[in-house]
């Protein structure tokens, strides 16, 4: 009876060594990008309550934390500002010495070799909290454009070396292609929040980033949850679009979207692990109901096995640690 087990996949899971070899997925520090929250002030660098160990950084403390992160070798940033005023047309996101740019200066003047990647969108700077222009309750796409794709020029002229929209507004990706070219920004890459889901998981961010609407929801520039075939509709009108890296947002109820998008797409595909995703991991790890470690990077792997080339995620820093000394 024994000697009919011919087949015994335990052999290839006998010890480390033995499952190193045969791993098909690995997760590496250069897959992962870290998000900042930038706000006014100095010597600022204060805990989000929903998202223990992230923080709303002022310029100067965040240049050291980005310091930090370039030494652990995760090799590219998100950056999101938090501006002191905001008002109906989101001025601040496109000021010239708003908060974003001034904290890309201060970067890329301190750690040069760091990517800066700055998300493009209106909704902390608007007073309303949405992503674009609101006329009648309803969110006009096309005055939105005018002025997401100048806060794209204004990051880059500022010295982003990535720009990221994530305002869901139809025809982004090419006005921004279009202005930046125009200015004679040919080489700055586009990572468009190409499927990007109207989902729960954002609501810790909405605190960190100050950003919740005032009215409604975002479900009419948002995606549906429901849809699949829509997500790649969306990512093919991205990369029609000049769209560099495309993203799939959240990641982990999303996963078969991510895979959909590798299988269907040969561009890089980013996912992004988001504060949702984050704050429910720490929240039961703070109760001790789940292993941190183990249970982040089980999450974070499971993401490039679906087929993510990269991760924007807060665990980004842990990560990089855990991987490095095990
Ligand atoms: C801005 C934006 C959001 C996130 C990234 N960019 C929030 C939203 O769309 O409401 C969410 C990120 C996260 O939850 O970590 N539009």
């Amino acid at each position: 009876m024994k000697a009919e087990l011919v087949k015994r996949p335990r052999r290839l899971r006998l010890n480390q060594n033995i499952r190193d070899m045969v791993r098909e997925t690995s997760l590496d520090v250069k897959d992962l990008i870290y998000p900042y929250f930038v706000v006014e002030g100095e010597n600022v660098k204060e805990e989000i309550e929903a998202m223990p160990k992230v923080f709303h950084f002022s310029i100067d403390k965040l240049v050291k934390d980005v310091k930090e992160t370039y030494e652990l070798g995760i090799p590219a940033i998100l950056l999101f500002g938090i501006p002191s005023s905001k008002d109906e047309v989101g001025s601040q996101a496109y000021a010239s010495s708003g908060i974003v740019q001034r904290a890309v200066r201060a970067i890329k003047e301190a750690i040069p070799s760091m990517i800066v990647i700055t998300d493009v969108c209106l909704c902390e700077y608007t007073s309303h909290g949405h992503c674009g222009v609101v006329e009648n309750g309803y969110v006009d796409n096309d005055k939105t454009l005018e002025l997401i794709a100048k806060t794209a020029l204004s990051h880059v002229k500022a010295g982003a070396d990535m720009v990221a929209p994530s305002d869901m507004m139809d025809g982004r990706v090419g006005c921004i292609r279009q202005i930046l070219d125009s200015e004679g920004y040919v080489t700055v890459p586009i990572m468009a929040y190409s499927a990007k889901y109207a989902s729960g998981f954002y609501g810790p961010f909405r605190e960190a980033a100050q950003s919740a609407p005032q009215f409604g929801d975002r479900r009419s520039y948002q995606m549906d949850p429901a849809n699949s075939d829509e997500a790649l509709r969306a990512i093919a009108l991205d990369i029609e679009e000049g769209a560099d890296i495309v993203m799939v947002k959240p990641a982990l109820a999303y996963l078969d979207i991510i895979r959909r998008a590798k299988d269907s797409f040969k561009v890089p595909l980013a996912t992004y692990n988001v504060s949702g995703e984050y704050s429910m991991i720490k929240a039961a790890a703070l109760k001790g109901w789940l292993d941190e470690k183990v249970v982040a990077l089980e999450s974070l792997t499971s993401m490039k096995r679906a087929g993510a080339d990269m991760i924007i995620t807060y665990f980004a820093k842990d990560a990089a640690k855990w991987l490095t000394t095990r």
